[in-house]
Protein backbone atom coordinates (compact mmCIF):
# COMPACT_ATOMS: atom_id res chain seq x y z
CA UNK A 1 0.00 0.00 0.00
CA UNK A 2 1.57 3.61 -0.92
CA UNK A 3 0.94 5.77 2.03
CA UNK A 4 -0.12 8.98 1.14
CA UNK A 5 1.10 11.20 4.46
CA UNK A 6 4.83 10.44 4.51
CA UNK A 7 5.62 11.54 7.73
CA UNK A 8 6.51 8.56 10.06
CA UNK A 9 3.55 7.67 13.10
CA UNK A 10 3.79 7.25 16.81
CA UNK A 11 1.67 5.31 19.01
CA UNK A 12 2.01 6.87 22.03
CA UNK A 13 0.36 4.55 24.69
CA UNK A 14 -0.31 6.62 28.27
CA UNK A 15 -0.76 9.70 25.90
CA UNK A 16 -2.54 11.76 28.00
CA UNK A 17 -0.07 11.03 31.26
CA UNK A 18 2.53 13.00 32.76
CA UNK A 19 5.11 12.08 30.42
CA UNK A 20 3.07 10.71 27.77
CA UNK A 21 2.03 14.23 26.83
CA UNK A 22 5.05 16.25 27.54
CA UNK A 23 6.60 13.68 24.73
CA UNK A 24 3.64 13.68 22.66
CA UNK A 25 4.49 17.40 22.27
CA UNK A 26 8.03 17.11 21.65
CA UNK A 27 7.60 14.43 19.25
CA UNK A 28 5.10 16.44 16.93
CA UNK A 29 7.47 19.49 17.85
CA UNK A 30 10.12 17.23 16.10
CA UNK A 31 7.62 16.94 13.08
CA UNK A 32 6.39 13.28 13.64
CA UNK A 33 2.60 12.34 13.36
CA UNK A 34 1.20 11.14 16.81
CA UNK A 35 -1.81 9.15 17.92
CA UNK A 36 -2.65 9.13 21.60
CA UNK A 37 -3.91 6.10 23.54
CA UNK A 38 -5.22 6.09 26.78
CA UNK A 39 -7.98 4.55 29.15
CA UNK A 40 -8.16 7.75 30.95
CA UNK A 41 -8.13 6.41 34.56
CA UNK A 42 -5.70 8.70 35.86
CA UNK A 43 -5.71 11.26 33.21
CA UNK A 44 -8.17 13.72 31.16
CA UNK A 45 -9.22 14.13 27.58
CA UNK A 46 -8.12 17.66 27.57
CA UNK A 47 -5.00 16.31 28.23
CA UNK A 48 -5.00 15.94 24.04
CA UNK A 49 -7.27 19.37 23.30
CA UNK A 50 -3.15 20.89 25.42
CA UNK A 51 -1.24 18.86 23.21
CA UNK A 52 -2.92 20.15 20.10
CA UNK A 53 -2.99 23.70 21.21
CA UNK A 54 1.21 23.96 22.52
CA UNK A 55 2.20 22.62 19.16
CA UNK A 56 -0.16 23.74 16.43
CA UNK A 57 -0.80 19.83 14.77
CA UNK A 58 -3.21 18.14 15.21
CA UNK A 59 -3.27 14.41 16.85
CA UNK A 60 -5.90 11.64 17.09
CA UNK A 61 -6.85 10.46 20.34
CA UNK A 62 -8.56 7.01 21.00
CA UNK A 63 -9.78 6.28 25.00
CA UNK A 64 -8.66 2.49 25.01
CA UNK A 65 -7.77 0.10 27.87
CA UNK A 66 -5.09 -2.27 26.72
CA UNK A 67 -6.06 -4.82 28.91
CA UNK A 68 -9.20 -4.89 26.59
CA UNK A 69 -8.00 -7.25 24.37
CA UNK A 70 -10.76 -6.96 22.10
CA UNK A 71 -10.79 -3.34 21.60
CA UNK A 72 -6.86 -2.69 21.68
CA UNK A 73 -7.31 -5.76 18.45
CA UNK A 74 -10.29 -3.24 17.02
CA UNK A 75 -8.14 -0.35 17.28
CA UNK A 76 -4.66 -1.75 15.59
CA UNK A 77 -7.13 -3.47 12.84
CA UNK A 78 -8.33 0.29 11.86
CA UNK A 79 -5.10 1.58 11.58
CA UNK A 80 -1.98 1.46 9.54
CA UNK A 81 0.97 -0.43 10.88
CA UNK A 82 2.21 2.25 13.12
CA UNK A 83 6.42 3.37 12.62
CA UNK A 84 6.83 3.44 16.40
CA UNK A 85 5.18 3.17 19.62
CA UNK A 86 5.74 4.38 23.09
CA UNK A 87 4.64 2.81 25.86
CA UNK A 88 4.04 4.76 28.64
CA UNK A 89 0.50 3.37 29.74
CA UNK A 90 0.68 1.79 33.32
CA UNK A 91 -0.22 1.88 37.07
CA UNK A 92 2.68 3.26 38.75
CA UNK A 93 1.29 3.85 42.77
CA UNK A 94 4.27 1.99 44.69
CA UNK A 95 1.89 1.63 47.98
CA UNK A 96 -1.52 0.85 45.83
CA UNK A 97 0.97 -1.78 44.41
CA UNK A 98 1.63 -3.31 47.54
CA UNK A 99 -1.47 -3.25 48.37
CA UNK A 100 -2.98 -4.53 45.06
CA UNK A 101 -0.83 -6.69 43.24
CA UNK A 102 -2.84 -8.31 41.29
CA UNK A 103 -4.41 -4.97 40.01
CA UNK A 104 -0.40 -4.04 39.31
CA UNK A 105 0.19 -7.37 37.03
CA UNK A 106 -2.50 -7.20 35.14
CA UNK A 107 -2.64 -3.64 34.06
CA UNK A 108 0.80 -3.61 33.47
CA UNK A 109 2.15 -7.16 32.31
CA UNK A 110 -1.19 -7.97 30.85
CA UNK A 111 -1.36 -4.71 29.01
CA UNK A 112 1.80 -4.96 27.45
CA UNK A 113 1.27 -8.56 26.54
CA UNK A 114 -1.87 -7.36 24.61
CA UNK A 115 0.12 -4.75 23.07
CA UNK A 116 2.94 -6.56 21.87
CA UNK A 117 0.54 -9.06 20.77
CA UNK A 118 -1.12 -6.65 18.53
CA UNK A 119 2.04 -4.79 16.99
CA UNK A 120 2.94 -8.42 16.25
CA UNK A 121 -0.36 -9.11 14.23
CA UNK A 122 -0.34 -5.43 12.47
CA UNK A 123 3.58 -5.37 11.66
CA UNK A 124 4.86 -2.34 14.26
CA UNK A 125 7.70 -3.32 15.25
CA UNK A 126 9.45 -0.83 16.96
CA UNK A 127 9.18 -0.12 20.22
CA UNK A 128 10.18 2.30 23.47
CA UNK A 129 9.28 1.08 27.29
CA UNK A 130 8.88 3.60 29.29
CA UNK A 131 11.22 1.73 32.39
CA UNK A 132 12.53 2.92 35.67
CA UNK A 133 15.75 3.35 37.74
CA UNK A 134 13.68 1.09 40.02
CA UNK A 135 15.09 -2.09 38.62
CA UNK A 136 18.71 -0.88 40.37
CA UNK A 137 17.26 -1.32 43.65
CA UNK A 138 19.62 0.14 46.48
CA UNK A 139 22.46 0.10 44.40
CA UNK A 140 26.19 -0.28 45.77
CA UNK A 141 27.74 2.19 43.75
CA UNK A 142 26.30 5.32 42.73
CA UNK A 143 26.29 6.96 40.09
CA UNK A 144 24.63 3.25 38.24
CA UNK A 145 24.85 2.81 34.52
CA UNK A 146 23.25 0.27 32.59
CA UNK A 147 25.52 -2.51 33.71
CA UNK A 148 24.70 -2.46 37.26
CA UNK A 149 23.22 -5.47 37.93
CA UNK A 150 19.21 -5.65 39.06
CA UNK A 151 17.93 -6.48 42.39
CA UNK A 152 14.86 -7.96 43.55
CA UNK A 153 11.91 -5.37 43.24
CA UNK A 154 11.26 -3.88 46.67
CA UNK A 155 7.51 -3.42 45.34
CA UNK A 156 4.91 -5.24 42.76
CA UNK A 157 5.02 -2.20 41.04
CA UNK A 158 8.79 -2.15 40.48
CA UNK A 159 8.66 -6.10 39.63
CA UNK A 160 5.81 -4.88 36.76
CA UNK A 161 9.29 -3.00 35.00
CA UNK A 162 11.78 -5.74 35.97
CA UNK A 163 9.61 -8.30 33.97
CA UNK A 164 8.20 -5.65 31.39
CA UNK A 165 11.86 -5.44 30.02
CA UNK A 166 12.85 -8.82 30.46
CA UNK A 167 8.96 -9.95 28.37
CA UNK A 168 10.62 -6.78 25.57
CA UNK A 169 13.45 -8.64 25.42
CA UNK A 170 12.46 -11.92 25.26
CA UNK A 171 10.23 -10.90 22.40
CA UNK A 172 13.01 -9.02 20.26
CA UNK A 173 15.26 -12.25 20.58
CA UNK A 174 12.46 -14.15 18.25
CA UNK A 175 12.92 -11.51 15.57
CA UNK A 176 9.45 -9.48 16.43
CA UNK A 177 10.84 -6.01 17.64
CA UNK A 178 13.25 -3.85 17.76
CA UNK A 179 13.30 -1.82 21.55
CA UNK A 180 15.02 0.80 23.72
CA UNK A 181 14.04 0.30 27.37
CA UNK A 182 14.43 3.92 28.95
CA UNK A 183 14.93 4.18 32.82
CA UNK A 184 14.22 7.18 34.40
CA UNK A 185 14.92 8.63 37.19
CA UNK A 186 12.84 11.02 39.02
CA UNK A 187 10.81 12.96 36.45
CA UNK A 188 9.72 16.11 37.71
CA UNK A 189 8.58 19.77 36.50
CA UNK A 190 6.16 20.71 33.88
CA UNK A 191 5.76 22.29 30.15
CA UNK A 192 7.10 26.11 30.39
CA UNK A 193 3.44 27.02 28.78
CA UNK A 194 1.87 25.69 32.40
CA UNK A 195 -0.64 24.43 29.99
CA UNK A 196 0.93 20.83 30.54
CA UNK A 197 2.10 18.43 33.56
CA UNK A 198 1.43 16.32 36.59
CA UNK A 199 -1.89 15.39 38.15
CA UNK A 200 -1.86 13.25 40.80
CA UNK A 201 -4.95 12.25 42.07
CA UNK A 202 -5.85 12.38 45.47
CA UNK A 203 -3.15 13.12 48.03
CA UNK A 204 0.42 12.93 46.11
CA UNK A 205 3.03 10.21 46.29
CA UNK A 206 5.98 12.01 44.85
CA UNK A 207 8.38 14.62 46.56
CA UNK A 208 7.68 17.47 43.94
CA UNK A 209 3.94 17.69 43.72
CA UNK A 210 3.78 17.19 47.16
CA UNK A 211 6.12 19.98 47.81
CA UNK A 212 3.92 22.60 44.97
CA UNK A 213 0.50 21.31 47.07
CA UNK A 214 2.10 22.29 50.32
CA UNK A 215 3.70 25.60 49.27
CA UNK A 216 0.32 26.94 47.83
CA UNK A 217 -2.11 25.29 50.84
CA UNK A 218 -3.61 22.69 49.83
CA UNK A 219 -1.36 20.75 52.34
CA UNK A 220 -0.32 21.91 55.61
CA UNK A 221 3.25 20.54 55.86
CA UNK A 222 5.27 18.15 53.81
CA UNK A 223 6.87 15.28 55.83
CA UNK A 224 10.60 14.69 54.92
CA UNK A 225 10.74 10.97 55.64
CA UNK A 226 13.71 9.95 57.21
CA UNK A 227 17.09 12.45 58.69
CA UNK A 228 19.28 10.01 59.32
CA UNK A 229 20.27 8.46 55.86
CA UNK A 230 24.28 8.39 55.36
CA UNK A 231 24.04 11.53 53.14
CA UNK A 232 25.50 14.85 54.02
CA UNK A 233 22.29 16.48 55.34
CA UNK A 234 20.53 12.97 56.22
CA UNK A 235 18.24 12.90 54.00
CA UNK A 236 17.78 10.71 50.44
CA UNK A 237 19.04 11.63 47.53
CA UNK A 238 17.75 11.45 44.31
CA UNK A 239 18.60 12.23 40.56
CA UNK A 240 15.37 14.88 39.55
CA UNK A 241 15.16 15.15 35.74
CA UNK A 242 13.31 17.62 33.93
CA UNK A 243 10.16 16.53 32.37
CA UNK A 244 11.02 18.24 29.24
CA UNK A 245 14.29 16.97 28.97
CA UNK A 246 12.96 13.53 29.67
CA UNK A 247 10.65 13.74 26.85
CA UNK A 248 13.00 14.77 24.38
CA UNK A 249 15.16 11.55 25.05
CA UNK A 250 12.19 9.65 23.55
CA UNK A 251 11.92 11.36 20.47
CA UNK A 252 16.50 10.54 20.35
CA UNK A 253 15.03 7.21 20.90
CA UNK A 254 12.47 6.74 18.41
CA UNK A 255 14.77 8.30 15.78
CA UNK A 256 17.22 5.40 16.76
CA UNK A 257 15.06 2.69 16.34
CA UNK A 258 14.20 4.37 13.30
CA UNK A 259 17.54 4.78 11.97
CA UNK A 260 19.57 2.07 9.92
CA UNK A 261 22.51 2.77 11.86
CA UNK A 262 21.34 1.17 14.76
CA UNK A 263 22.60 -1.72 15.40
CA UNK A 264 21.17 -3.15 18.28
CA UNK A 265 17.96 -4.20 18.11
CA UNK A 266 17.39 -4.29 22.46
CA UNK A 267 19.28 -1.38 24.17
CA UNK A 268 18.52 0.44 27.55
CA UNK A 269 19.27 3.65 28.42
CA UNK A 270 19.31 5.82 31.80
CA UNK A 271 17.81 8.60 31.96
CA UNK A 272 18.85 10.83 34.47
CA UNK A 273 20.89 14.50 35.14
CA UNK A 274 23.85 12.49 36.62
CA UNK A 275 23.20 14.79 39.78
CA UNK A 276 22.13 13.51 42.82
CA UNK A 277 19.92 16.57 45.13
CA UNK A 278 18.60 15.86 48.85
CA UNK A 279 15.23 16.01 49.71
CA UNK A 280 16.22 19.36 51.96
CA UNK A 281 17.97 20.63 48.75
CA UNK A 282 14.64 20.70 46.97
CA UNK A 283 12.91 22.34 49.33
CA UNK A 284 15.25 24.99 49.81
CA UNK A 285 15.69 25.18 45.96
CA UNK A 286 11.66 25.34 45.33
CA UNK A 287 11.53 28.00 48.19
CA UNK A 288 14.28 30.33 47.32
CA UNK A 289 13.50 30.32 43.26
CA UNK A 290 10.15 30.69 43.78
CA UNK A 291 9.75 33.34 46.91
CA UNK A 292 7.58 30.73 48.43
CA UNK A 293 7.46 28.99 52.08
CA UNK A 294 7.13 25.41 52.12
CA UNK A 295 6.69 24.16 56.00
CA UNK A 296 7.93 21.11 56.90
CA UNK A 297 8.95 18.19 59.68
CA UNK A 298 10.70 15.40 59.76
CA UNK A 299 9.39 12.11 59.67
CA UNK A 300 10.46 8.07 59.80
CA UNK A 301 11.91 6.68 56.84
CA UNK A 302 8.94 5.38 54.46
CA UNK A 303 9.75 1.81 53.90
CA UNK A 304 10.88 0.36 50.91
CA UNK A 305 12.98 4.07 50.46
CA UNK A 306 16.73 3.77 49.56
CA UNK A 307 19.32 6.62 50.93
CA UNK A 308 20.71 7.54 47.92
CA UNK A 309 20.85 6.79 43.76
CA UNK A 310 21.80 9.23 40.65
CA UNK A 311 22.32 8.07 37.06
CA UNK A 312 25.64 8.06 34.81
CA UNK A 313 23.77 9.30 31.85
CA UNK A 314 26.90 8.76 29.45
CA UNK A 315 25.47 5.70 27.48
CA UNK A 316 22.17 8.18 26.89
CA UNK A 317 24.91 10.94 25.80
CA UNK A 318 26.87 8.89 23.13
CA UNK A 319 24.61 6.59 21.22
CA UNK A 320 21.29 8.89 21.59
CA UNK A 321 22.89 12.11 21.55
CA UNK A 322 20.64 13.10 24.31
CA UNK A 323 21.79 15.09 27.80
CA UNK A 324 19.86 17.16 29.97
CA UNK A 325 19.69 20.58 29.92
CA UNK A 326 17.70 21.96 32.10
CA UNK A 327 18.87 22.86 36.02
CA UNK A 328 17.42 22.45 39.19
CA UNK A 329 16.04 25.95 39.13
CA UNK A 330 13.71 25.40 35.51
CA UNK A 331 11.99 22.19 37.44
CA UNK A 332 11.23 24.05 40.74
CA UNK A 333 9.98 26.95 38.98
CA UNK A 334 8.02 24.94 35.86
CA UNK A 335 6.42 23.02 38.88
CA UNK A 336 5.34 26.03 40.86
CA UNK A 337 4.44 28.09 37.19
CA UNK A 338 1.97 24.83 36.98
CA UNK A 339 0.78 24.56 40.57
CA UNK A 340 -0.43 27.80 40.26
CA UNK A 341 -2.28 27.56 36.76
CA UNK A 342 -4.07 24.10 38.28
CA UNK A 343 -5.42 26.59 41.30
CA UNK A 344 -6.51 29.09 38.22
CA UNK A 345 -8.42 26.64 36.37
C1 LIG B 1 9.10 6.59 43.53
C2 LIG B 1 9.12 5.10 43.49
C3 LIG B 1 9.72 4.65 42.20
C4 LIG B 1 8.89 5.18 41.06
C5 LIG B 1 8.74 6.68 41.17
C6 LIG B 1 7.66 7.10 40.20
C7 LIG B 1 9.30 4.37 45.84
C8 LIG B 1 10.16 3.67 46.83
N1 LIG B 1 9.85 4.55 44.64
O1 LIG B 1 10.45 7.04 43.48
O2 LIG B 1 9.75 3.25 42.14
O3 LIG B 1 9.47 4.84 39.84
O4 LIG B 1 8.33 7.08 42.47
O5 LIG B 1 7.51 8.47 40.22
O6 LIG B 1 8.20 4.74 46.12
N2 LIG B 1 9.78 12.23 50.01
C9 LIG B 1 9.54 12.90 51.21
N3 LIG B 1 8.27 13.31 51.47
C10 LIG B 1 7.24 13.09 50.61
C11 LIG B 1 7.48 12.43 49.39
C12 LIG B 1 8.77 11.99 49.13
O7 LIG B 1 10.46 13.11 52.01
O8 LIG B 1 6.11 13.46 50.94
C13 LIG B 1 11.15 11.81 49.70
C14 LIG B 1 11.27 10.30 49.51
O9 LIG B 1 11.52 9.68 50.75
C15 LIG B 1 12.46 10.22 48.54
C16 LIG B 1 12.33 11.50 47.70
O10 LIG B 1 11.51 12.38 48.46
O11 LIG B 1 13.66 10.27 49.23
C17 LIG B 1 11.70 11.25 46.34
O12 LIG B 1 10.47 10.55 46.54
P1 LIG B 1 9.46 10.26 45.34
O13 LIG B 1 9.18 11.49 44.61
O14 LIG B 1 8.28 9.51 45.93
O15 LIG B 1 10.28 9.32 44.35
P2 LIG B 1 11.02 7.93 44.64
O16 LIG B 1 10.66 7.35 45.93
O17 LIG B 1 12.46 8.14 44.37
Amino acid sequence: MIRKNPMKRILVTGGTGYIGSHTAVALLEAGLEVVLLDNLSNSYRWVADRVVQISGRQVQFAEVDLINREQLHGFFGRQEPFDGVIHFAALKAVGESVENPLLYYRNNIGGLMNLLEAMQLSGSGNLVFSSSCTVYGNPEQVPVDEACPLQPAMSPYGNTKRIAEEMIRDQVQVGKLRAVALRYFNPVGAHPSALLGELPMGIPNNLMPFIAQTAIGIRERLLVFGNDYPTPDGTAIRDYIHITDLADAHVKAIHRLLSVESPEPWEIFNLGTGKGYSVLEMINAFETVNGVKVPWQYAPRRQGDIPAIWANPAKAQQLLGWKATRNLTDMVASAWKWQMALQNR
